[in-house]
């Protein structure tokens, strides 16, 4: 049987875990697919450094284009990161009829509705659950599980760097530098780890929750923003000693046609679900109009419970491909309703 050529653009801690899950789980996913999946080229910066997992020193190459317009790769997996550049490989492999998986909130956040306009015309998948809320599926919550709903709220941890450093500074008493070191050590910190403490990657992934929850045009403009570099530890002391603990949380909300969406270092009563939710965990509440409250818990960041994600998109992709569906896919609901924000 033919299998299934695979480009992954990107060996770091999410192509790694990628990697891995599909060469461990290979005869599961195969049997799901009814296909072999092969990873047949993989993109990195720079082919001499050691690798986390066994690899074909011959798949490895330094030059994007190569992949992208290798006409026997079937399936893009983007997890190298990058905006401009990698928004041109991800344009080009849906030229030549590319399916594509990412990670990429800055990407999508930023850049979504072009990237999904292009996969629309060529018919092909762009799919990016890995992008909010690392292994919790929340985007297919959101546009399947809550297509017959209204969604009025969205709210949550949805960066898992700053919750692990809010977290040790609140249990353990630990210095902001030393556990953002360890955060990045651990693979869960952005290359620039200022977009997770300044709310920048919050703010990337409410943008992509609140278009998608609300289905409205939501772009980073309309977020306002503030991360967690100006919390001390004295502030963390005091919210404890009042009974809170501090969180950075995203809060979408949406009433009549007004759509308000923000991040900010926020004091949450000790006992309330989302104030112990803790370490590179993220949580997100969603209430709908029929559904009511409904919570959803998870790794937030990290290889494995990101890759887990990223498997997923492409085991959807290419089921899809199997029936001849592609393009047809659930996650486009931009502009289908274009509701105010608070700043218009
Ligand atoms: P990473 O560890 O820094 O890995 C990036 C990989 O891409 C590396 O293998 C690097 O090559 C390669 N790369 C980057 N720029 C390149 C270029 N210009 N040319 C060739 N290769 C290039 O990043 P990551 O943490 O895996 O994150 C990847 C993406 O997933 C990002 O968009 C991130 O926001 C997203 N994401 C990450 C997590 C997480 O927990 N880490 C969770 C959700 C989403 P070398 O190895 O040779 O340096
Ligand atoms: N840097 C991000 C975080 C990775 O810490 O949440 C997951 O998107």
């Amino acid at each position: 049987m033919k299998a299934i050529q695979v480009g992954l653009l990107g060996l770091g801690t999410v192509g790694t875990g990628v990697v891995k899950i599909v060469e461990g789980h290979q005869e599961d996913l195969s049997n799901q697919v009814g296909s072999p999946i092969s990873i047949s080229q993989i993109l990195v910066k720079d082919r001499s450094k050691a690798r986390g997992v066994p690899i074909d020193a011959a798949k490895l190459t330094e030059d994007p284009w190569e992949i992208v317009r290798n006409p026997d790769i079937d399936v893009i997996v983007e997890v190298m990161g990058g905006i401009t550049t990698t928004k041109d490989y991800i344009l080009e492999a849906l030229e030549r009829g590319k399916h594509v998986v990412t990670a990429n909130k800055d990407l999508m956040a930023l850049h979504g509705q072009e990237i999904l306009a292009k996969a629309r015309e060529k018919g092909c998948d762009v799919l990016y659950e890995a992008s909010v809320a690392g292994g919790i599926p929340i985007i297919r919550t959101l546009v399947e599980g809550f297509s017959s709903d209204r969604i009025t709220k969205i709210m949550g941890i949805v960066n898992g760097t700053t919750n692990y450093i809010l977290t040790k500074m609140s249990q353990e008493g630990a210095a902001y530098a030393d556990v953002l070191k360890e955060a990045q050590d651990l693979g869960y910190a952005e290359s620039d780890p200022t977009s997770d403490v300044e709310g920048l990657d919050a703010a990337r992934k409410m943008t992509i929750l609140s278009s998608l929850g609300f289905r409205a045009n939501v772009s980073l403009d309309d977020v306002s923003a503030r991360g967690i570099s100006g919390v001390s530890q004295e502030d963390i002391r005091y919210a404890k000693r009042l009974g809170y603990e501090v969180k950075l949380l995203g809060i979408a909300e949406r009433q009549d046609d007004m759509i308000s969406v923000s991040v900010q270092p926020t004091m949450i009563k000790t006992g309330h679900p989302i104030a112990s939710v803790n370490g590179v965990f993220n949580a997100v509440y969603v209430h709908g109009e029929a559904v009511g409250e409904t919570m959803f818990y998870g790794a937030g960041a990290g290889e494995l419970p990101t890759a887990t994600s990223v498997v997923a998109d492409l085991v959807a992709v290419i089921k899809n491909m199997k029936l001849g569906v592609n393009g047809r896919q659930a996650q486009l609901p931009y502009n289908v309703v274009k509701l105010k924000t608070d700043e218009q």
